[in-house]
């Protein structure tokens, strides 16, 4: 599902992190979340938002692919994660297994993600917006917390400047408190292109945008999230 008949979500994988794997990617504990107001975006088939969600905040997720019912996504779910498997096992050596151990764990996280994300966008369908990045449906400051994993940067071959500095400014406009994004490489493992001007851009908006290092360990590559406060002056 796209918004506006705007086609995003092409080449992009419909794949899905835990809540565990989310506060190790985010640096984020439970007592970061408790009553604040959360949104997770792209969400993809993750567990995040549901989780969250339990632990007292109010959260959202966005992603152009929900919409559809839960039996068509439960088989994009599924086949996204054998693709990501088959993957894997092709090329275990280019991964950091330290936090995972090795492709059957990191497989059970993404089944356990999805069929918590299945069950919850089937009893909660309003947690789940199907909207893309560079516009969302939301007021300036809708959300205390923005976190936004695996799509900046990750994609910086189909996704140019223009859209990284677009969403990058977006994501930041719906926050009132705090944006973080997650995944500062590209899919050759590099640190992609694309992160100092999406950094400068936020600065230049008057943001302040600090890169913190995570324990979280898998791609090659950069192992910190960007954390970008003082994001009330985008609007
Ligand atoms: C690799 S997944 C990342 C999901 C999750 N954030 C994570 O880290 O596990 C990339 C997601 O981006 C979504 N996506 C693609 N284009 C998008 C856009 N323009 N705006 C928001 N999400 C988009 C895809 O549908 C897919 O679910």
């Amino acid at each position: 599902m796209t918004q506006d008949g705007f086609v995003v979500s092409d080449g992009t994988a419909f794949y899905g992190r835990t809540f565990e794997e989310y506060c190790e990617l985010f640096d984020l504990a439970v007592h970061d979340l408790v009553d604040r107001r959360i949104l997770d975006c792209p969400g993809g088939p993750g567990s995040f938002t549901a989780v969250a969600a339990r632990v007292g905040t109010d959260a959202v997720a966005v992603d152009p692919e929900y919409g559809p019912p839960v039996a068509t996504l439960e088989e994009t779910c599924s086949s996204a994660v054998d693709d990501v498997v088959d993957q894997l096992q092709a090329k275990t050596d280019l991964f950091d297994w330290s936090f995972y151990g090795d492709v059957a764990t990191r497989e059970r996280y993404a089944r356990a993600a999805a069929t918590r994300f299945l069950a919850d966008y089937a009893r909660q369908p309003d947690r789940y917006v199907d909207a893309a990045l560079p516009a969302l449906p939301f007021d300036d400051g809708a959300f205390d917390l923005v976190c936004s994993a695996n799509l900046l940067f990750l994609y910086d071959d189909r996704f140019g400047i223009g859209f990284h500095r677009d969403a990058a400014l977006e994501l930041a406009r719906v926050a009132s408190e705090e944006l973080r994004i997650a995944g500062l490489q590209s899919l050759d493992a590099e640190r992609s292109e694309y992160v100092d001007p999406v950094m400068a851009t936020l600065r230049e908006a008057g943001c302040t945008v600090e890169s913190r290092e995570v324990e979280y360990r898998f791609q090659p590559g950069p192992t910190e999230v960007l954390v970008v406060t003082d994001v009330d002056s985008v609007v």
